[in-house]
């Protein structure tokens, strides 16, 4: 019987939903000093913890479409790959967005997780356009950026005042 909570398999990784029994797994990856530096939503545990075990209680099948998919090697949780709507100048974009647990960096995963993603993105749910906001100085995320496809198009000033490299995606021809 194939698994609900499996979206899709790479060469290596099985990209899933979070399941019941996922969250302290998930605030495992989120909540290292080294991933907070660049996505500090696990600044705030608590928050976080109840966001996903909010996430947790919906049924596969109600989940948004754009939303986390958490990346498994068996039971490790090395980390997850997601779509998240937000508005950036003007325009509503679809960001994709990448974490792995740094005992896991340098093994080529955030570049495999990526790009089943843009897969998924452009094939399974059609959309047309990508982007990536990277902070200046993230030599690894831009590498992975890169990897999966995405050029540097302009910088933007995000509303906390931080400014980001937006980097884009287009749908390939063929998908
Ligand atoms: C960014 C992140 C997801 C990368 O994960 P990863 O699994 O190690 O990435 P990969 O192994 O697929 O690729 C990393 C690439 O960056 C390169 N890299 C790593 N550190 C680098 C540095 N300091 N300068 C330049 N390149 C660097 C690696 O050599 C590799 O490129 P290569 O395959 O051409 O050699 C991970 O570091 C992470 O979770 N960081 C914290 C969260 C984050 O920044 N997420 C992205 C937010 S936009």
């Amino acid at each position: 019987m194939s698994d609900p909570s499996i979206v899709r398999r790479t060469e290596r990784l099985i990209l899933r939903h979070l399941r019941q029994q996922d969250v302290d797994r998930a605030m495992r990856v989120w909540c290292t000093p080294e991933v907070i530096a660049f996505m500090p939503a696990g600044k705030n545990p608590e928050k976080l913890r109840r966001h996903i075990e909010e996430e947790v209680a919906v049924p596969y099948d109600q989940r948004p479409a754009i939303n986390y998919l958490a990346c498994f090697i068996g039971a490790e949780m090395v980390g997850d790959v997601g779509l998240v709507e937000k508005e950036v100048d003007g325009t509503d974009e679809v960001e994709l967005v990448y974490v792995v647990h740094p005992d896991h960096w340098g093994q080529g995963y955030a570049t495999e997780a990526a790009r089943a993603m843009c897969q998924h993105a452009f094939g399974t749910l059609g959309l047309d356009r990508l982007i990536a906001l990277i902070k200046p100085g993230n030599a690894s995320s831009i590498r992975v950026a890169e990897k999966a496809g995405f050029v540097l198009e302009r910088d933007t000033v995000r509303p906390s005042g931080i400014t980001m490299h937006v980097y884009s995606r287009e749908r390939p021809a063929a998908s």
